[in-house]
């Protein structure tokens, strides 16, 4: 668990871990794949890798993006976790249009879902093993569109299911837990005063996979890594001394 100052410096952090990882990625196999996080959170950070000097640290020629989740939108409505990321940064940076890799789900979410894993199986092969994956943390302990008490929760051979969330306004396309735990890195990022009880549970407390879905978490060989802003971190920070 890193607590940072504030969302500037949490922001600049991932970053600067994206573009480490990508580097490399890139100079031990020619390729970095990570998958991106929606929400609020994450954009400031989108921003900052389309700006010196994170733009030119990046070799996009050899990055490809895919997402962690989607809604169930079109691409440009301002809902899209594409979206986001496109006005963000991928509209700036020259990375090949061929490796930014949405989940297209706009009308039949099971299609979208179907299609996102054929499409991830096309670049990964038998196993899916992101270089990085980014995560945000909902209040409610989801994740990616893992939501509490879905089926999607105890999905483990599908790669990409649909979810229809109660409470939810769209539905939603999402990588199941199996996915994200076989990443090299997954990284939490997690912002605001809102997010300091569910952090401290999710961290903390009772293993409580359905209630919790964050706590599903757990890469098996790689790193899990926590980025907390000093609001969100309020209520761990005696946990880590
Ligand atoms: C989404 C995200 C979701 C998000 C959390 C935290 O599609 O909404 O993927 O999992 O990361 O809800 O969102 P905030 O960063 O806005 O708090």
């Amino acid at each position: 668990m890193q607590i940072f100052p504030d969302q500037e410096s949490l922001s600049l952090a991932a970053a600067a871990l994206f573009v480490q990882l990508a580097r490399q990625a890139v100079a031990a196999r020619g390729r970095f794949s990570a998958a991106l996080c929606g929400g609020r959170t994450p954009s400031r950070t989108y921003e900052l890798l389309a700006h010196l000097p994170f733009r030119d640290q990046v070799p996009w020629d050899r990055v490809h993006v895919f997402w962690g989740d989607e809604r169930c939108v079109p691409l440009d409505d301002p809902r899209s976790n594409f979206g986001l990321a496109h006005l963000a940064f991928l509209n700036r940076v020259p990375i090949p249009p061929a490796q930014v890799h949405p989940i297209r789900c706009q009308g039949s979410p099971e299609e979208g879902a179907h299609r996102y894993e054929h499409e991830l199986r096309a670049c990964f092969g038998e196993a899916p093993r992101f270089d990085l994956i980014f995560l945000g943390l909902g209040e409610n302990g989801h994740t990616a569109s893992l939501f509490p008490h879905t089926a999607v929760l105890k999905e483990r051979s599908r790669w990409a299911r649909a979810v229809f969330p109660a409470g939810q306004d769209l539905p939603r396309v999402t990588l199941t837990a199996p996915v994200i735990n076989r990443a090299a890195v997954v990284a939490f990022l997690v912002t605001g005063a809102s997010k300091s009880g569910v952090l401290k549970e999710v961290l903390y407390g009772p293993r409580d996979h359905d209630r919790l879905p964050a706590q599903l978490i757990r890469p098996e060989r790689g790193e899990l890594l926590w980025l907390a802003d000093r609001a969100a971190g309020s209520e761990v920070k005696e946990k880590i001394g």
